[in-house]
């Protein structure tokens, strides 16, 4: 050590006996979060993290039909020789983060081919215009506050809490593969660069495959940008295992024969021919092995064929190249921000099983349609399919939100809510179920993890209606099954206005400062219709009234859209379906549906003559219905046949 010349602390003299700690530092991505103020690596915690998943949607069609229509044999025999597993493929709506630590415990090791497609272009929202009615119309859809959250998660620090976001989520999908799995992470020019890095990081470098590059060659360019038009995305493909990985080479047929020279062994040397004779050189035609440029064109929004409204949607030639070459049939393929569905609309067609997941409404509600679509041509073509379940973790996400945040207090929730909702917290109200005003009204805010039921209805307006009340907000997580109606005849009956605001999932966002929209729930009214020859016990369902939330319509379209939503409501059912035999406290079952597509704007209003029941006796129908906007509102409805 010398002394300092300014006379401070000694300096530290380095050298090859005290080497300074920067000579010593390995090659590492470093990153805002990666390590705590104590130095530590911060580890994800799966077990913290998981919850139970609720199923709320079993979707099985065509078959339940054939079923009912008596014509099982038939397709049975169809799939014969073909037999498909048991297993149910799975749509999770939720972010992938709680999803994936949620299928660790029973898909831990069994994944076989993960491909994924995060978002990589910090520029990008989840705004996006969907049609309306016939198709003439589109209405911009602003992005839900809970893709809103997820955006800012991932880029409000840019690429530090990208990359964070990706790291914790790379370490969990690692654990889900199998030993035979390997993970297509699919980038471009913004990340490809970090994420190579914290891949090498997750999987090793020793597991490292390949870096395909998709060169999309029929994209249109704007010429006048001072540099080369960007037409090609990256791929990295890891293994979980070094060298256990499912490899189908995939071949492609030659663009023209290459000529190769002739080789001949001279005292074991390779020599290629030379001479007069003419045949040094063969012609190669046979199909080539295709290497990492893969030449596939991109989907045009102009495309309507295959585009579902997803800027971002990937062709199906180039998903199929995906899971062939890393998974056969009958194995588990999953992509945890799958968009509009592909990879799991490819990997049922080509008799893979399936697991997808998002957080956006409408990404669920899209694949959803795409796969029940695909599962009807299947059907028709007499392929073999599998059913799948809608999964969530909604439900689950608040009791988490409850434990973590508000401590469990429901004083604190009722609290969280009234402040988001604007309204004045009542105290010495007249009625304990009286918790707030705002503009006249009063206030009702239902348990947390509470269903706001007829009973709680009725002595809500009745309360209000003693303490001189006309108008009451009632904002519940959860309604009752035409509750809507219900209310109707309540405020014939007791002169009280009440308007049902289901609280927006929103307000459960960390650091959330600024209110959501609360929009009052939408009106859904349907009849049961029995048709066909007496006695056969056939029912049709009618729909008579819809009137949609218009919760995620910018405040600029909002007023316009309100007045075409009165006149003419069923413009904005996107999709609806029916479940004859609905249970309580059981997923809706898929029995019938309708739906538009891009291509096809018409929508029946009564479902076909499909349902006939085997018992006399009341049953109770369900019937949903999703808007243009992914938003699904449910109602019952009592048959006696
Ligand atoms: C680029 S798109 C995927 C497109 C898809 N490959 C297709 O063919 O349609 C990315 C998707 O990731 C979803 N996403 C973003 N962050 C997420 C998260 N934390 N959890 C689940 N999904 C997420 C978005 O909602 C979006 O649908």
């Amino acid at each position: 050590m010398s002394s300092n010349p300014e006379g401070g602390a000694p300096a530290v003299r380095w050298s090859p006996a005290n080497p300074h700690p920067l000579s010593q530092l390995k090659t590492e991505l470093v990153w805002e979060g990666k390590y705590d103020e104590y130095g530590r690596r911060r580890e994800i915690d799966p077990a913290a993290l998981a919850m139970p998943m609720q199923r709320i949607e079993t979707v099985d069609e065509p078959r339940q039909r054939a079923e009912a229509q008596g014509e099982l044999d038939l397709f049975e025999k169809s799939v014969a020789g073909r037999k498909r597993d048991a297993f149910r493929n799975r749509l999770i709506w939720g972010d992938n983060k709680l999803v994936l630590a949620s299928l660790l415990k029973e898909f831990k090791g069994r994944i076989d081919l993960i491909y994924i497609d995060p978002p990589f272009d910090v520029g990008a929202d989840f705004t996006m215009d969907v049609p309306i009615g016939d198709g003439k119309e589109t209405v911009e859809k602003d992005q839900s506050i809970l893709e809103h959250v997820a955006y800012t998660d991932t880029w409000g620090k840019n690429t530090d809490s990208y990359l964070h976001m990706m790291y914790e989520r790379l370490t969990l999908m690692k654990e889900l593969l199998s030993e035979k799995g390997s993970i297509f992470v699919h980038v471009d020019w913004h990340v490809c660069h970090f994420v190579r890095c914290l891949l090498d990081q997750v999987f090793f470098p020793e597991n490292f495959l390949n870096e395909i590059v998709w060169y999309y060659y029929n994209k249109l360019h704007d010429s006048r940008k001072k540099l080369l038009p960007r037409a090609h995305d990256v791929i990295l493909r890891y293994s979980k295992v070094q060298g256990a990985h499912t490899h189908n080479a995939p071949k492609e047929k030659r663009d023209e024969p290459v000529k190769k020279l002739k080789y001949k062994k001279v005292d074991g040397q390779i020599q290629n021919i030379i001479g007069p004779d003419g045949k040094a050189v063969t012609y190669i035609s046979e199909d080539r092995t295709v290497d990492d440029v893969w030449r596939i064109r991109c989907l045009q929004p102009a495309n309507i064929e295959e585009t579902l409204g997803f800027s971002t949607q990937k062709p199906e030639d180039f998903l199929e190249r995906i899971v062939r070459m890393g998974s056969n049939e009958g194995d588990l393929v999953a992509d945890f921000f799958c968009g509009s569905g592909t990879t799991g609309a490819v990997a049922e067609r080509l008799g893979r099983r399936w697991i997808m997941a998002d957080l956006g409404r409408f990404a669920i509600h899209t694949s959803r349609k795409r796969l029940i679509e695909l599962q009807r041509k299947l059907h028709e073509e007499k392929q073999p399919y599998r059913a799948f379940d809608v999964h969530n973790l909604g439900r689950y996400e608040r009791q988490w939100w409850q434990k973590d945040r508000l401590k469990g207090a429901e004083e604190e929730h009722r609290r969280v809510v009234l402040e988001f909702f604007k309204a004045e917290p009542l105290a010495g109200a007249p009625s304990p179920l009286l918790h707030g005003r705002k503009a006249g009204a009063f206030c009702y805010v239902d348990a947390i993890d509470g269903l706001f039921t007829r009973q709680e209805a009725r002595a809500v307006a009745s309360a209000v209606a003693q303490a001189g009340g006309r108008e009451v907000y009632c904002l519940a997580w959860e309604f009752e099954m035409e509750l809507r109606q219900h209310c109707l005849a309540l405020e014939a009956e007791l002169g009280v206005r009440m308007k049902l605001i289901p609280i927006p999932r929103e307000i459960m966002e960390k650091n959330r400062k600024s209110p959501p929209p609360f929009l009052e729930m939408a009106l859904l009214e349907a009849e049961p219709v029995v048709s066909g020859p007496k006695g056969q016990r056939t029912v049709e369902v009618k729909l008579t009234k819809f009137l949609p939330s218009l919760a995620e319509v910018p405040g600029k379209e909002l007023e316009a859209l309100k007045e075409r939503a009165v006149r003419s409501g069923f413009d904005f059912i996107d999709f609806w379906a029916v479940d004859f035999d609905w249970q309580p406290n059981q997923p809706f079952h898929h029995d019938w549906q309708d739906y538009r597509t891009r291509k096809d704007r018409s929508l029946k209003t009564v479902s076909d003559a499909v349902h006939t029941y085997a018992k006399p006796g009341t049953h109770t129908i369900c019937v949903k219905v999703v808007d243009v906007f992914g938003c699904d509102t449910s109602t019952t409805l009592e048959v006696r046949v």
